[in-house]
Formats: C-alpha cells, sequence, structure tokens
C-alpha cells in the first residue's frame, strides 16, 4: 500500500519561520519527492475554534492567509489537497466514536495541551472541545488512512494518541484503521526554532516572529534586534553560540554556498563560530549575514505570494476542489468505520432480515 501524507495548521495567523522549518520546507520536498501517493494539507479551522470561540472572524481571515502561504511555499495543488477542516464533517463524526475509547486522565496526560492550557491561562476554565482536540486531531490523521505526519515535535503526543486510538479501535471492532507515524525534521535546529527574543519557541502570542509574508524591511528590523549573547558586550569579547539566536537561525538556514556569495572570509558556519567563541566578531556582522541569507530564502516565497494575492477567487477555488476530494476520502474511511463498528443500520441486509426471522419466529 502506497504512503499518505496528512498534516496542517490551525489557521490563527500567518505562518512564520518556525512553521517553515518546522515543517513547510519538509512538506514541498516530501510533495516533490514522489514517494507518496496521497498528500493532503489540511488548515485545521475547527481545532482553531476550540480556543477562539469568541472570534470566528480572525480564523476565517486566517484561512485565506495559510492558504497563502502555503501556496507561496511550493505547496502544489495538482500534488498536494489543501483543504479546509470543518468542510469535512465526516471528521467530526469520526471523533465523536473516538471520544469514547479515550479517558479523561488519558487527556490529562497530554503534555503539549497541558502547556497550552498555561500559556492560555484557561484555569479551571478549560472548554471542552479545547480539551479533547488530541481526538479530532486522531481523526483528522486516521480519516485519510495516512501513514505519515511530518510535523513538529511538539506534535508526538497528538501522534502518540492518535495511536493508542487506532489499536484501540482496531482492538474492539477488528483491523480498520491505518497507525501513523510522525516525521520530524532532521535538522535539530528546526525542531524547535526560537523567537529572535531568543525565548524557546517563534509564537504569534509572545511577538517574537519573522513572518513569511514580512517585507525585507521588517525582516531586517527583526534580524537586527535579534537576541544573541548577553555577555558579549565588546566585539572583542568572547562570545557564546549555545542560546544565541543569530547562530540557532545559521544552523536552520545557511549553506556553505551563502559563504561564498555573502561573506566569503569564511569557509563555513563552524568557522564563524569559532571566530564568534574566541572573540573579535560583531554581532552585526553575524547578523547582516543571517538578514542576507533569510532575504535569499524569502524573496521568491513573497513573490509568489504577491501573485496568489491577485487572484483570492481562485485560491478559494483551489480549497474548494481539496475540501471536495478530501470529503469523498474521509467518507470512503467513515463507512469502514461504520461498518467496523456494526453501526451502518440500513445497510446490513442480513442482519435486518435476521432480525425480521427472529421477531416472526417468537411470536
Ligand atoms: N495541531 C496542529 C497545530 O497546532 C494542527 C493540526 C490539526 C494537525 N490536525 C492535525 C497537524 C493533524 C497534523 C495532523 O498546528
Amino acid at each position: 500500500m502506497g504512503k499518505i501524507i496528512l498534516t496542517g495548521d490551525r489557521p490563527t495567523g500567518k505562518l512564520h519561520l518556525g512553521h517553515y522549518v518546522g515543517s513547510l520546507r519538509q512538506r514541498v520536498e516530501l510533495q516533490n519527492s514522489g514517494l507518496f501517493e496521497k498528500i493532503f494539507i489540511m488548515i485545521a479551522d475547527a481545532q482553531a475554534l476550540t480556543d477562539n470561540a469568541d472570534n470566528p472572524e480572525k480564523v476565517r481571515q486566517n484561512i485565506i492567509e495559510v492558504a497563502l502561504d502555503y501556496l507561496s511555499c511550493g505547496i502544489d495543488p495538482t500534488k498536494s489537497t489543501i483543504f479546509i477542516q470543518s468542510m469535512v464533517p465526516e471528521l467530526t463524526e469520526l471523533a465523536f466514536y473516538y471520544m469514547n475509547l479515550v479517558t479523561v486522565a488519558r487527556l490529562e496526560r497530554n503534555p503539549t495541551v497541558k502547556t497550552e492550557i498555561v500559556m492560555r491561562e484557561f484555569g479551571k476554565s478549560i472548554p471542552v472541545g479545547f480539551y479533547t482536540y488530541p481526538i479530532s486531531q486522531a481523526s483528522d490523521i486516521t480519516a485519510f488512512r495516512a501513514t505519515t505526519v511530518p510535523a513538529g515535535a511538539d506534535q508526538e503526543p497528538m501522534i502518540e494518541q492518535t495511536r493508542e486510538i487506532v489499536h484501540k479501535f482496531n482492538s474492539i471492532y477488528g483491523e480498520t484503521l491505518v497507525e501513523p507515524e510522525i516525521m520530524l525534521p532532521q535538522n535539530a535546529a528546526c525542531l524547535r526554532l526560537p523567537g529572535t527574543d531568543g525565548k524557546a519557541k517563534m509564537s504569534k502570542s509572545l511577538g517574537n516572529c519573522i513572518y513569511l509574508s514580512d517585507t525585507p524591511e521588517d525582516l531586517r528590523k527583526k534580524v537586527m534586534s535579534m537576541y544573541t549573547d548577553p555577555n558579549h558586550l565588546r566585539v572583542e569579547d568572547p562570545g557564546s553560540v549555545e542560546g544565541n539566536c543569530v547562530f540557532t537561525y545559521l544552523d536552520a538556514f545557511s549553506r556553505t554556498e551563502h559563504f561564498a556569495e555573502y561573506l566569503p572570509e569564511y569557509a563555513c558556519l563552524d568557522e564563524l563560530k569559532e571566530h564568534y567563541k574566541r572573540g573579535g566578531l560583531g554581532d552585526v556582522k553575524c547578523k547582516k549575514f543571517l538578514y542576507a541569507v533569510l532575504q535569499e530564502m524569502l524573496e521568491p516565497i513573497r513573490a509568489r505570494r504577491h501573485e496568489y494575492e491577485q487572484d483570492i477567487e481562485g485560491v478559494y477555488e483551489i480549497l474548494k476542489k481539496g475540501c471536495d476530494v478530501a470529503r469523498a476520502e474521509a467518507a470512503e474511511t467513515l463507512d469502514m468505520v461504520r461498518r467496523a463498528m456494526k453501526i451502518n443500520y440500513f445497510e446490513d441486509a442480513e442482519l435486518i432480515r435476521q432480525q425480521s426471522e427472529a421477531y416472526k419466529s417468537s411470536k
């Protein structure tokens, strides 16, 4: 059986560099590798609503932003199906059945959800939908019989939860669902890109993001004010590259060719790091190099975004077609699930006949 990808993002904002290195870049490579039979990329609006119920307008606006980000990064709608989660209502029905296979105690242990609850300051007022979104995510994945979920490390607990649901379902109702695997980014710096302020994660709510759609001027300002080594006060001082986000970003984005082009005094990143550690290399020089590297990468993405922005109707057309394809696929899985659970009441003619016989003969 061919390999199938399902992955996605919540439309709560434009996508940023963390998304790019954490998964977008890899998705494009996987898409173009030809190794996958089907690729589904979902804009998870229903999941976004689990903590934005009071602001559906924000979610609606960001669906198009995320779609533009996908297309401009090189997701090709002739190779990958891009769709909107809530337009595939089969996903909700699947989640409803999966809910019976998961305990409240198990949901409580999900480390990603725990962190999010603290970050959102929910206290005791956690929306039920939010609390159960890992179950809904299991539906997203299994509905497409996905084998592979390219995603960031923060999604690991969701895939784990999905695998448990698959096991439980298959052991109760018979082999039906496919067990997925997560595919993490290969480069360690990409596992969790820090924010420009050096905080552990690039995140809209922390205001420390570089967006794929930032202008060159925004980008320059953000790079030039990035967090480095607070003890590296004078150029002559030895500096630390650990926890210095300019170097973390260079780990994630720079290639040897960039040195020949923008910083020929150094052959490679290791040489640059050595000089920084020794002392005598200023932050500004490193930041200018990083700006050049990011600018080179982001410029074509920005240009493609600009083109798609001129044809928003066309983008909606792409999404609509994607939703149709996704819906047909999810409906097939839902049929299999109902059959396995024997809740396909009107389809099982044999069962109806047996019941009917039983009633007649009991008279
Ligand atoms: N939880 C993901 C995020 O926060 C979005 C998502 C929803 C997802 N369903 C998914 C990712 C299924 C991978 C697979 O961005």
